[in-house]
């Protein structure tokens, strides 16, 4: 009998850290090196459907770099699993995404998510945000290694 593999054994998380950093190197344009870094987790990581950014637009948060199927463009503040990320400057690692009672459908696949807030010497620019078909995808450590990762992209590409 198969059964799905819901552990994080499979993500080489050095190898994103080091491919990562040699993509953004040299690269100080934001939107591109966003691109790149939402690419490189979408095929990078295992058991995802979703991979993007939302930026901090006035009061809204609205849709940049991504991949995987068309999204919602604007998410009001404080709405979702992402305007909760952004609201509270903390990651929401939400392993029910039923369960979350403000969550925006945005493909009906997505069963779990986590969203990492971006800050900028204190200042929130947007989120990173990644949806998985399988429940419970993230553990504390896929979190704390995704951190990781979103922090060495801002440090490679200060923003605006
Ligand atoms: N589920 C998100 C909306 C964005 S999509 O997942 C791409 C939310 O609740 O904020």
């Amino acid at each position: 009998m198969t059964s799905i593999d819901t552990s994080g054994e499979l993500d080489d998380w050095a190898l994103l850290e080091a491919q990562l950093a040699a993509l953004c190197e040299g690269e100080p344009d934001f939107g591109a090196n966003a691109a790149n870094f939402a690419a490189l987790l979408f095929h990078g990581l295992s058991r995802l459907n979703w991979v993007g950014f939302y930026w901090c637009q006035g009061e809204d948060l609205v849709l940049g770099p991504f991949q995987g199927r068309p999204a919602c463009t604007r998410i009001p503040s404080g709405r979702g699993v992402c305007g909760t990320a952004a609201a509270r400057g903390e990651t929401q690692r939400v392993a029910d995404v039923h369960a979350f009672e403000d969550h925006i459908v945005c493909d009906p696949a997505s069963r779990s998510e986590l969203v990492v807030p971006l800050l900028v010497d204190d200042r929130l620019i947007g989120v990173l945000d990644i949806d998985s078909p399988v429940p419970d995808r993230f553990s504390a450590a896929d979190q704390a290694a995704i951190e990781r990762l979103t922090q060495i992209f801002l440090a490679a590409t200060r923003a605006d």
